[in-house]
């Protein structure tokens, strides 16, 4: 049985805090599932770190459910959380469509969406329908060319009154869980505490009641650029690096392959080939 939405209630409710990390493949997915993650969200970061675009705007519904598929494929524990990209949401009508792709060609679990204000009615019409909604609010990177440079949501009293309302609309309409990207710590923890539904930090402080971080980041794979919020665990890209190297010194050298990586005929057979007509052509 994979983990439910109820699991994740019922570690807010106890006080304890969660992790959730990006996925987006068969292989990151079996490790995840393996490291005990509880859910695992196939992010439109996708766009950055797996297409290497500037932004996630130009990823689209196909793509998100190719990478769910995998990640599905890949875990059998951890709820998988498809992402809904730009412009696939713009009404109810349209996100409930798409969140059905999602969920019945994705096969995963949840959805997640970016945004309050006219996206509190997407959420309500896609939870009618029996799908569950992670909530986005913070920094949205689909709206980045709204936002510019701006990372950081809700520092003046006017954008945190606007979060915290959008926060408990989001509840309302029947989000079982809402992101928190880079919002201050202290509203990170107000709007936490306001609310019933579990909170899910990333560059929000320690005040919420889940984290999520990007594969690559939390993995040091991905070098272009690392986001202040996060914290390598590993430095895959190092490791990836002097590997390929080894590898082509080995073959360069000789060293790799050996006969310990090939089969081997047998012999009678291999004496039988040197002798034919074929082997005196070749
Ligand atoms: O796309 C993504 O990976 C996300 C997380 C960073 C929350 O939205």
């Amino acid at each position: 049985m994979r983990v439910a939405i109820q699991d994740f209630q019922h570690l807010r409710d106890q006080g304890e805090r969660f992790v959730l990390v990006t996925a987006y493949d068969y292989t990151s997915a079996q490790l995840a599932d393996r490291a005990g993650i509880p859910a695992l969200l196939v992010g439109d970061s996708l766009g950055t770190v797996v297409q290497g675009h500037d932004t996630t705007i130009p990823v689209t519904l196909d793509d998100v459910v190719y990478h769910c598929r995998m990640v599905v494929r890949g875990s059998s524990k951890a709820m998988v959380i498809g992402d809904l990209p730009f412009m696939t949401y713009p009404d109810a009508e349209h996100g409930l469509a798409s969140a059905g792709r999602l969920f019945q060609e994705g096969r995963v679990q949840a959805v997640k969406l970016e945004g309050g204000g006219r996206m509190v009615e997407v959420v309500q019409a896609i939870v009618d329908h029996g799908i569950p909604v992670m909530g986005h609010l913070g920094y949205t990177p689909q709206s980045v060319h709204r936002f510019g440079k701006q990372i950081v949501r809700g520092k003046t009293l006017e954008q945190a009154r606007l979060l915290l309302n959008e926060a408990r609309r989001l509840e309302d309409a029947g989000a079982f869980s809402i992101v928190l990207e880079c919002v201050p710590s202290a509203l990170a923890g107000l709007i936490t505490r306001s609310l019933h539904i579990p909170t899910i930090g990333i560059g929000s402080g320690p005040e919420t009641d889940g984290q999520v971080q990007v594969w690559h980041d939390l993995l040091g794979l991905y070098t272009d650029f690392v986001p202040r919020h996060a914290k390598p665990y590993a430095h895959l890209a190092e490791t990836i690096v002097a590997a390929l190297e080894s590898y082509s010194t080995e073959v360069r050298e000789g060293v790799f392959p050996t006969e310990r990586h090939a089969s081997a005929m047998p012999e009678e057979a291999l004496r039988m080939l040197r002798e034919s007509e074929l082997f005196r052509t070749a």
